[in-house]
């Protein structure tokens, strides 16, 4: 994306590493790891976040603050560049107390076979197989934080989020209940 992933180390140092973690990985339970993620999705959010396109309640009071910190286009386009071409979160274990297990099996089968009663297609058709998501527009889900994935699901459900190209995760997960949305979010991080 033409960023400068040493200079991005630089800036990253001092305005982002407090919640996202010096590799990309965030020490804060609910926050995103950035850390192997598509520089191209990052600089679409970091875009969104700037103008308000994406202001879901966590975004108030974090990353809408936080965005007023990069100075210009290079630099943003730096900073995405340095968390894209960090190693990404590796796989959490797989669950082994029998109410967790049940869940993120059901979570597996939504991923890969979407929920065909409520019309809920598959994530990998986007997301890819591995988690790894499809470059540029559909992001990483591989290893990523389960609370951050329960909170960006509800936000999609409730519209709250809504900076989604055509509306479309929040139409999937407007037809996700909230049982089905902790499902794949135990499962996910096991990617
Ligand atoms: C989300 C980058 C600073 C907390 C994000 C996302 C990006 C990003 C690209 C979207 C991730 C995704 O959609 O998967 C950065 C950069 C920073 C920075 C480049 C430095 C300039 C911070 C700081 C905080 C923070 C200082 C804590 C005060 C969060 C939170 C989210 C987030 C809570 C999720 C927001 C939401 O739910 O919409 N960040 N971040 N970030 N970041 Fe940062
Ligand atoms: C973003 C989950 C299916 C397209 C996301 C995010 C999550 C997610 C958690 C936010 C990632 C982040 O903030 O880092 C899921 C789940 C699915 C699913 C659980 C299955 C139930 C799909 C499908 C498509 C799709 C089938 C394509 C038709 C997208 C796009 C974004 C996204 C384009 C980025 C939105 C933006 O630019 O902010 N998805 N997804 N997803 N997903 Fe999905």
């Amino acid at each position: 994306s033409g960023g400068n992933p040493e200079l991005g180390k630089t800036d990253a140092k001092t305005m982002c590493i407090v919640c996202h973690g010096a590799a990309g990985i965030s020490p804060v339970q609910g926050f995103p790891d950035l850390a192997g993620q598509w520089p191209q999705y990052l600089l679409k959010q970091l875009h969104d976040f700037m103008s308000k396109k994406r202001d879901d309640p966590l975004a108030k009071g974090t990353m809408i603050d936080a965005v007023k910190t990069i100075h210009g286009q290079q630099e943003m386009k730096d900073l995405v560049a340095f968390f894209g071409s960090l190693p990404p979160p590796k796989a959490k274990p797989v669950p082994t107390d029998t109410q967790a297990k049940a869940l993120w099996a059901a979570g597996k089968s939504i991923y890969f076979g979407g929920i065909r009663l409520t019309d809920v297609p598959a994530c990998e058709a986007c997301h890819s197989t591995t988690g790894a998501g499809t470059p540029p527009e559909f992001p990483r889900l591989a290893g990523q934080d389960k609370t951050y994935l329960v909170e960006q699901l509800t936000y999609f459900h409730d519209g709250t989020r809504a900076n989604d190209p055509n509306g479309i995760m929040r139409d999937i997960a407007g037809r996700l209940d909230k049982q089905e949305i902790l499902a794949l979010a135990t499962f996910i991080p096991t990617l």
